[in-house]
């Protein structure tokens, strides 16, 4: 098969669909890869590099899109990429359709077959193709507290880990899944006191079996929450509720119970944020201030750390790159159920309900 990797035009975007390692292990098993020039550069990856291991480079994205079988990317295509996608061809890559109608029809008008990142789905019911990207953000999320506590940017002016003679920070973390476990990891790790929230017994047991005795699990209830507030020094939202916005767990009254200088994390911002008065930032401008809190809430944290976020994402794509190259899609989705859950829109035909259900379209 031929599959093209082209660069990333998104604002900010700075990681590609496929690693040198990937290139590898497709032209061993004698498929072509096309990958469009400096596409790898923001991520650590040179030309030479993919070259090295079998890829032919193409100087422009039209070159990628027009040779290619099937396109291996990292965020959904933006208007101007719509017209270079061909009927047929694969493209594999985050959607997100139900929050783009415009996106929606534009894929069905290219008849191409749209496997989406983010509704692969293993039988347990997780999406192996997200962990990673909440693995970066949940460890990101304590790295940008610790920062943002400091006092020129506003923060409280506290260590996280304290010193000897100083107690630590107070972490207060919403939300016990990948998110807030790698936080309460990397808080735990940096000597801070961490508290984690949440509402399944079945994830607090899981922190408190592995979690050093710095970490305590807590059941999460708005009593809770409202005693921890007052002295908790970086407070980190990551919840999820599957399919639905997110609970607005601290509201804009609470605020006043904390300490100036606080600052509140919220990774849960892309499905509408976990406190009251969350709005998405970007890595330009990350945070603003309300009642003297300190809020970040980044929609895209992977995207500053493209070297890591390429390899952990490319890490858990290539597998089923290799099975849609070997097998075409159709077989490959025949023969793995996870995969078979990434298809949303086919040939013109959208195949997945909830994206139907968003715009009241018809399903196949
Ligand atoms: N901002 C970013 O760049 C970025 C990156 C990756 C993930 N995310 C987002 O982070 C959020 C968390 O992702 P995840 O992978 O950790 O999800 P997850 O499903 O692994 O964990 C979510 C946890 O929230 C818990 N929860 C639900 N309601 C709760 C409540 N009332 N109180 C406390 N806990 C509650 C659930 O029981 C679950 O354990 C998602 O919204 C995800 O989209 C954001």
């Amino acid at each position: 098969m031929k599959i093209g990797v082209p660069i990333e035009i998104k604002n900010n975007e700075n990681r590609v669909g496929m690693t040198p390692s990937g290139v590898f292990e497709l032209t061993k098993r004698n498929h072509n890869v096309y990958i469009q020039k400096n596409a790898g550069f923001n991520s650590g990856f040179l030309d030479e590099d993919y070259i090295e291991a079998g890829a032919t480079i193409l100087d422009t994205i039209e070159e990628v899109y027009s040779v290619a079988d099937m396109i291996v990317k990292v965020k959904e295509p933006i208007e101007p990429e719509y017209k270079l996608i061909k009927a047929d061809q694969i493209v594999f890559t985050y959607f997100h359709f139900a929050s783009s109608e415009v996106l929606t029809n534009a894929m069905i008008e290219s008849k191409s077959v749209c496997i989406a990142y983010e509704t692969v789905e293993d039988a347990d019911g997780s999406l192996p193709l997200l962990i990673p990207m909440s693995e970066v953000a949940g460890r990101m999320s304590v790295q940008q507290g610790a920062k943002y506590l400091e006092k020129p940017i506003m923060g409280r002016g506290v260590l996280l880990g304290g010193i000897p003679g100083v107690p630590p920070a107070k972490v207060l973390i919403l939300g016990a899944g990948v998110v807030g476990v790698q936080a309460a990891r990397m808080a735990s790790g940096l000597g801070a006191s961490v508290h984690v929230l949440d509402i399944n017994m079945k994830a607090l047991r899981h922190v408190s079996d592995v979690m050093p005795n710095n970490v305590i699990s807590e059941f999460s209830s708005e009593y809770n929450i409202r005693k921890h507030i007052v002295d908790s020094d970086l407070i980190i939202g990551g919840v999820l509720i599957k399919g639905a916005k997110a609970p607005k767990l601290i509201t804009r009254d609470m605020l006043k119970e904390m300490r100036p200088g606080t600052v509140m994390v919220d990774v849960a911002v892309d499905q509408g944020g976990c406190f009251e008065t969350t709005k998405p930032t970007t890595h330009q401008d990350p945070t603003y201030i309300i009642d003297e809190v300190v809020h970040y809430s980044v929609a895209n944290m992977p995207g500053a750390v493209p070297y890591t976020s390429t390899m952990g994402l490319t890490n858990v794509t290539l597998p089923y790159v290799i099975k849609l190259a070997n097998d075409g899609w159709e077989k490959a989705c025949d023969n793995s159920a996870a995969l078979a859950k990434g298809l949303n829109i086919v040939k013109g035909e959208i195949v997945y309900k909830e994206i139907a259900e968003a715009f009241d379209m018809e399903m196949a």
